[in-house]
């Protein structure tokens, strides 16, 4: 899957929006991921006006690109969700990962902003919103189109010495 291959993080945006139909493709990805008992955990906050993305950026020193950037979609897990609390943050990888691979194949970019398990990253985006304490913020995920020279390219990461067939 050539998605897979040639998916790199983007940081830097062309200033053009993301259209609608193109964000429900995103959330849509993100809602066929894999989940724990099927628990399907997430919820999403979809940020594109300009104050609360700047106001997004500021919630880490590797956030920046956020203000800059025309979407950004926020990842939340649901305690009221979880059957099943041990697995969330495996759930929500899945889905920000398909984010980030249908972005590719719809020529988007984005990143993946780390937030969980760090304790001052959740509090802040918590705070942004005004989140009830069940609702636990995962990632944040900057999406647009990429600037030039900020393509999609493959680098091969294969090492064969990582793999160990039938005894290591
Ligand atoms: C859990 C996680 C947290 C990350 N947090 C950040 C971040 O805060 N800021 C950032 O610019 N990139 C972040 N990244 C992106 C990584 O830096 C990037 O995936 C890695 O350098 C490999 O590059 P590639 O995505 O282009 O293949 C994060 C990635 C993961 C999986």
């Amino acid at each position: 899957m050539d998605a897979i291959f040639n998916r790199r993080s983007i940081r830097r945006y062309k200033k053009q929006a993301v259209e609608n139909d193109k964000i429900e493709k995103l959330l849509r990805a993100a809602m066929q991921a894999p989940s724990a008992a099927n628990q399907q955990p997430w919820e999403f906050i979809v940020v594109q006006n300009k104050g609360g993305l700047e106001r997004l950026a500021g919630i880490s020193a590797y956030s920046k690109m956020v203000a800059d950037a025309p979407l950004a979609i926020v990842l939340l897990g649901n305690e009221e969700r979880m059957r099943l609390q041990v697995h969330w943050e495996q759930d929500m990888a899945a889905a920000t990962q398909n984010i980030l691979l249908e972005a590719v194949h719809l020529g988007l970019g984005g990143v993946w902003l780390g937030v969980a398990p760090m304790q001052d990253r959740m509090e802040l985006i918590s705070d942004l919103y005004g989140l009830k304490s069940k609702l636990r913020p995962f990632c944040v995920i900057p999406i647009g189109y990429p600037e030039e020279g900020q393509d999609h390219k493959f680098v091969d990461r294969y090492d064969p010495d990582r793999v160990h067939y039938e005894i290591y």
